[in-house]
């Protein structure tokens, strides 16, 4: 019997975009191995061009938070657009509802512009902080991302030896503003202190994801968050709260609401628009009228797209669903669920487990605790982490099989579809092992 391996109709599609897209791919992420290409999503599940169906928790890099082609969603979407979708001219009703409902969730946020991607609203709410004060340095943490853009794209994943040193995260960045983006460890508040001491009078603002969901799940430790905002407060720099991922996902308030500590400014992006290419920048009213949507503004902001009726109408519709309650208390049981779920299973195996994340995020990473650090991230056993992750989609569950990827429940996951994760996580996790 021959055991040439026909090529998939993913791979087949993939090879075909390549003559007319470079590498086949419209953002570097999105490349797997095995290769995959997805027709079309259904609440927890995605069918690839081959026709296989697959419980996703990739869920667009956590875009998808109430599940794949949302009636009540799709629905206010396609009513909206029927009036046509940009006007470039004053505002829309729907852009109005939703920087009510923003305001009125997130407890920091008085006054918010909504933008379409994450990377664009951390763009802005860093031109903003560097507006507001006057000063051009920022600070970010290692492990973290918060866009694509020069000002941030700097010692996100790093090579161990590069942790905590010079590391922009690609070619033609601008030396000046790789340079001006000093980077701290995250938890680790007297470096913080210290940097903003060594550059004092210099730093517009500190920038963090309240929980490092890039790297790939680091907790903020008692105090952590707290601690900046004073830091903050007393080298009068601005807290900017990166809650691009954590934003509606965690509450509707952010995880500002659940730390109870108040950024200056937050960036939004991902799950408020449920997939739709939604973003936001929000603040106190005093700097957020510093951009010139305001008249006498000093601050650019712009978009040709800001506001279109798709991305917003869909935004809208995401936060009304989540406003009961319902929605944040069925995916973060999910969420526990599956995360003990996997501790049990790395236990039963006998191999030193960290299950990370909060709420309805989980990444089971293979190695000795603790996970507070971009160090302890080094440890990850990375081979196995991807054969692991293989062997999951091998069994009609996708969790991305890339290093240190991070999986996320949606509202349409049920708990037949835990226990069928688990159930496939433990054959998974067998079968990694048996192949070492
Ligand atoms: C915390 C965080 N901030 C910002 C971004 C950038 O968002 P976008 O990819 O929509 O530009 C991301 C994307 O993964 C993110 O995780």
């Amino acid at each position: 019997m021959s055991t040439v391996k026909r090529p998939t109709r993913s791979t087949e599609l993939l090879e075909r975009a390549a003559e007319h897209i470079p590498g086949g791919v419209n953002t570097c992420r999105r490349r797997s191995e095995p290769k995959l290409c997805i027709r079309r999503g259904e609440g927890a599940y995605i069918e690839d061009v081959d026709g296989r169906r697959y419980i996703d928790y990739h869920a667009a890099y956590g875009a998808i938070l109430l599940g794949h082609a949302n009636p009540g969603v799709d629905r206010r979407v396609c009513e909206a657009i029927a009036d046509g979708v940009l006007f470039g001219i004053g505002v829309t009703e729907w852009e109005v509802e939703l920087a009510r409902k923003v305001t009125e969730h997130v407890p920091s946020v008085e006054q918010v512009v909504v933008c379409n991607s994450g990377s664009e609203a951390t763009y802005h709410a860093i031109r903003l902080a560097r507006g507001v004060t006057g000063r051009q340095r920022i600070v970010k943490f290692q492990g973290c991302y918060n866009g694509f853009h020069d000002y941030v794209l700097r010692n996100v994943l790093s090579a161990p030896e590069l942790v905590g040193r010079r590391d922009p995260q690609s070619k033609g960045m601008l030396d000046a503003a790789v340079d001006a983006t000093l980077v701290c460890r995250f938890n680790d508040l007297a470096d913080v202190e210290a940097t903003l001491e060594d550059n004092a009078g210099e730093v517009a603002a500190v920038l963090i994801e309240p929980i490092a969901h890039n790297a790939p799940g680091i907790l903020p430790h008692d105090g952590f968050l707290a601690g900046l905002r004073d830091l903050c407060d007393r080298h009068g720099a601005l807290l900017i709260f990166d809650e691009v991922i954590t934003g509606f996902r965690h509450h509707i308030g952010g995880f500002q609401a659940l730390a109870g500590v108040m950024p200056d400014l937050t960036t939004m992006g991902k799950a408020i628009g449920n997939g739709f290419p939604l973003a936001a920048v929000g603040g106190r009213r005093e700097h957020m009228e510093h951009f010139n949507t305001n008249p006498g503004g000093d601050v650019h902001y712009g978009g040709t797209f800001n506001g279109n009726t798709v991305a917003v109408a869909a935004g809208v519709a995401t936060i009304e669903q989540l406003e009961d309650g319902a929605v944040h208390a069925h995916l973060n049981r999910l969420g526990d669920r599956m995360r003990a779920g996997l501790a049990e299973i790395g236990a039963r195996a006998g191999i030193p487990v960290v299950v990370g994340g909060y709420g309805s995020l989980f990444v089971l990473c293979f190695m000795e605790g603790p996970l507070d650090s971009y160090e302890d991230v080094l440890r990850n056993d990375t081979a196995l982490f991807g054969a692991y992750r293989r062997e999951l989609v091998a069994r009609g569950v996708f969790e991305m099989p890339e290093n240190l990827g991070r999986s996320h429940i949606s509202a349409a996951h049920t708990d037949d579809d835990v226990d069928r994760s688990l159930q496939a996580a433990e054959e998974a996790l067998r079968a990694a092992l048996d192949a070492r």
